[in-house]
């Protein structure tokens, strides 16, 4: 069969497709797709791949592509970063048969993308960037589709929208932030950008940002005309957004948990992470529990913690908490309903020209109140979530954090002086000879590193 591009593939192969699930790692796996199916998603992307990797990792191969395929699981987009078009092709070359169309990610804003140099940060390499959208159209069986973030200016996103469609992408997903939209700057997306890019492109759009409540869906699509609409955090928060419908946590997480076990295997930590996010309000309540979260090695472990809350969850109900809980804790629904996920405000007004500003800001700003008082829960960046899985006690307030003691003639912590010898033999003897001199180097906890913010 010819190859299809632009709209007829949308129509044809992606059926139409208007509720997508995003590419998330770690969270984007198969047991979720299949869920988020269920509840009325129509296409889902794989969790971005390193093409790097995946071209000389079989291991890797099979991990993330070749043992997921699944009937159920299509129509499918499987994504990779990459910076080097023959690396790119290759790898797509070996996904293509396990998918609907590659993906491109250009938007991934994270230092780790900035230190492999992809994601948002080809944003302005549009000469590399043409070539490999060019050679993948060439080449490949399925369609190249690309995920941008947008510029500050319109019309530099529109300029760099039809760059990409006139190399060969056909279809564009347009994430509404720019790339310093994120971490704690992450705040709104631009509608009017996507919006300035679905006029000027003749290949199928999706827009992404700013989507909570299915009527989010509806008013995006009228608003700005797209084909679809792209959620990541809302789908990870209510994976029946798209059927219109907020169910009780413990449906979700069960059903989930079903998934998992039908379709193993399927790594610990994912599943833990979507638990911590499906119960993310439950657990402000029973802290208890979150700890038995984060410690518990098997997956018997997170099914009996996770049942344990829906338990906790049904008391509450039969003592008829719940209007009290909805007073109290300013959710829209009790704590044990499948609700929207709203970012908290930046600390900064971000000036992208975006048009539907002041009512969401509304809601984020009435929404600020539920995040963790410590700042934490799964407003942690990634890293920290991990550490607080291994050690559910540790604290991330940086105010109580150990202090650094300076060393008077580099500047540098002492502490990081251990790295300047080669051998212990050299190590042992400069701490002698620093006894001598009365200044022994002292045992100081080195500080996290700084956090990674969401992709
Ligand atoms: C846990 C998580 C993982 C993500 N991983 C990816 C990824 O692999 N590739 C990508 O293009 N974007 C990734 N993103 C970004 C989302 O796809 C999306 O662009 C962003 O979260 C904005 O959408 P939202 O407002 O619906 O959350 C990730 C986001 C989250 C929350």
């Amino acid at each position: 069969m010819a190859k299809l591009g632009g709209f007829e593939f949308w129509k044809k192969s992606l059926k139409e497709a208007r509720f997508v699930v995003a590419p998330m790692v770690d969270q984007s796996e198969l047991a979720w797709r299949l869920l988020s199916r269920r509840h009325g998603a129509h296409l889902c992307y794989t969790p971005m791949l390193h093409a790097q990797v995946f071209v000389r990792d079989a291991n890797y191969r099979r991990e993330n592509l070749y043992n997921e395929v699944c009937e159920e699981d299509r129509p499918l987009i499987t994504q990779f970063c990459a910076n080097d078009p023959e690396v790119f092709l290759k790898a797509a070359l070996l996904a293509q048969d396990y998918c609907d169309a590659i993906d491109l990610n250009l938007g991934c804003p994270q230092m780790i993308a900035k230190r492999g140099h992809y994601g948002v940060f080809l944003q302005d390499e549009w000469e590399l960037l043409e070539k490999m959208v060019r050679l993948a159209n060439e080449k490949l069986s399925v369609p190249i589709t690309c995920k941008i973030r947008v510029f500050k200016e319109v019309e530099k996103t529109v300029r760099y929208a039809q760059m990409l469609e006139k190399a060969g992408c056909q279809l564009l997903t347009v994430h509404g932030r720019t790339k310093d939209q994120k971490g704690a700057m992450t705040g709104i997306a631009s509608w009017e950008h996507i919006k300035a890019v679905r006029k000027a492109v003749n290949i199928p759009v999706f827009a992404n940002g700013n989507i909570h409540h299915l009527s989010d869906v509806e008013r995006c699509i009228q608003e700005t005309g797209v084909q679809g609409v792209m959620s990541a955090e809302g789908n990870l928060h209510n994976p029946a957004l798209f059927e219109g419908c907020s169910p009780p946590v413990w449906e979700m997480a069960e059903e989930y948990l079903e998934v998992v076990k039908q379709y193993p295997p399927c790594t610990l930590s994912y599943v833990r992470a979507h638990l911590f996010k499906l119960w993310h309000h439950t657990l402000q309540i029973h802290q208890d529990l979150r700890e038995d979260l984060a410690k518990v090695k098997t997956l018997e472990g997170l099914a009996d913690v996770s049942k344990q809350l829906r338990l906790r969850c049904q008391e509450e109900i039969a003592k008829g908490k719940e209007e009290e809980e909805e007073k109290e804790g300013g959710l829209p629904f009790p704590h044990w309903i499948c609700q929207p996920y709203v970012r908290p405000p930046p600390k900064e007004p971000v000036a992208n020209g975006n048009s539907q500003g002041s009512e969401v800001k509304k809601t984020v700003c009435q929404k600020r109140a539920l995040e963790d008082s410590d700042g934490t829960a799964d407003t942690l960046s990634k890293n920290k979530q991990k550490k607080r899985s291994r050690n559910p006690n540790k604290n991330f307030c940086p105010e109580q954090k150990p202090k650094y003691i300076k060393c008077e003639q580099c500047g540098n912590p002492k502490v990081s002086h251990g790295l300047r010898f080669k051998t212990k033999a050299e190590k042992q003897k400069a701490e002698e000879d620093e006894k001598k001199e009365g200044s022994a180097t002292e045992t100081i906890q080195i500080p996290d590193p700084s956090p990674e913010p969401p992709l």
